[in-house]
């Protein structure tokens, strides 16, 4: 059967609009079977960043607040103190040498740069022997005062004797820390049974003890003739 043109184009128009209509049909069950697909990304993630917020929360809490409940805990986390402790002190001593003008200054910080290296190597093996790690991610809050205070005034225009006489102070303050951390931990891992452990500690305490000791001389030598220069006329 003929038909006219205008018969057959009411034809195309009417399946066109059927097929649309099965398109839309299709687009919003998609939409209903995958909530992603339904452009309404902006409401998920709304939705989504409370729970993400409250899990990083959680996450930093028990981060920070680690319960400490018995000695054996108690000295993992002095061992971690320590640990991060040794970490933050070497970049410290590397800036530290690189400012020191007074080479037996210079000197003894690079060696005990270098003994800081075996320092960190030393508490991993004391982790290790008492079947535990460092918690990630913490610092050493007694360390970074120390070493930003000793950076406020090494930023400034100094005399580079004065200089030394603050690189050796900040030094020993950190040497402090560290020989009173190391001795406590020291002592708990005896008390604890930690034979191994309390020898490595200990091997770690005399290298602090020896390296304050070299700085306290160099100090008298460097701050006496200092201190005569340096006098009110
Ligand atoms: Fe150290």
């Amino acid at each position: 059967m003929d038909a006219s043109p205008d018969v057959l184009a009411e034809t195309v128009r009417a399946k066109r609009v059927a097929i649309d209509n099965d398109l839309e049909l299709l687009r919003v069950r998609l939409q209903q079977a995958d909530p992603r697909r339904n452009g309404n990304a902006w409401q998920l993630t709304k939705k989504a960043l409370p729970v993400a917020a409250c899990a990083a929360a959680l996450w930093l809490w028990t981060t920070r607040r680690r319960n400490v409940r018995s000695l054996d805990q108690l000295l993992v986390h002095e061992l971690t103190d320590l640990y991060h402790a040794e970490r933050q002190t070497l970049p410290a001593l590397d800036r530290m040498c690189a400012q020191a003008s007074n080479d037996d200054l210079r000197e003894a910080l690079t060696l005990h740069r270098a003994e800081t290296e075996s320092h960190v190597e030393r508490l991993v093996r004391v982790f290790r022997s008492i079947g535990a790690r460092p918690a990630r991610g913490s610092r050493s809050s007694a360390i970074s005062g120390i070493v930003a205070d000793g950076e406020r005034l090494l930023g400034r225009k100094v005399d580079p004797q004065v200089r030394d006489a603050w690189l050796i102070a900040t030094a020993q303050r950190i040497e402090h820390v560290e020989i009173a951390a190391y001795g406590t931990a020291r002592t708990r891992a005896q008390k604890l049974g930690y034979t191994f452990a309390a020898e490595l500690l200990q091997e770690a305490l005399a290298e602090e003890k020896t390296a304050d000791e070299k700085l306290t001389r160099i100090a008298e030598r460097l701050v006496n003739p200092l201190s005569i220069r340096l006098a009110p006329q």
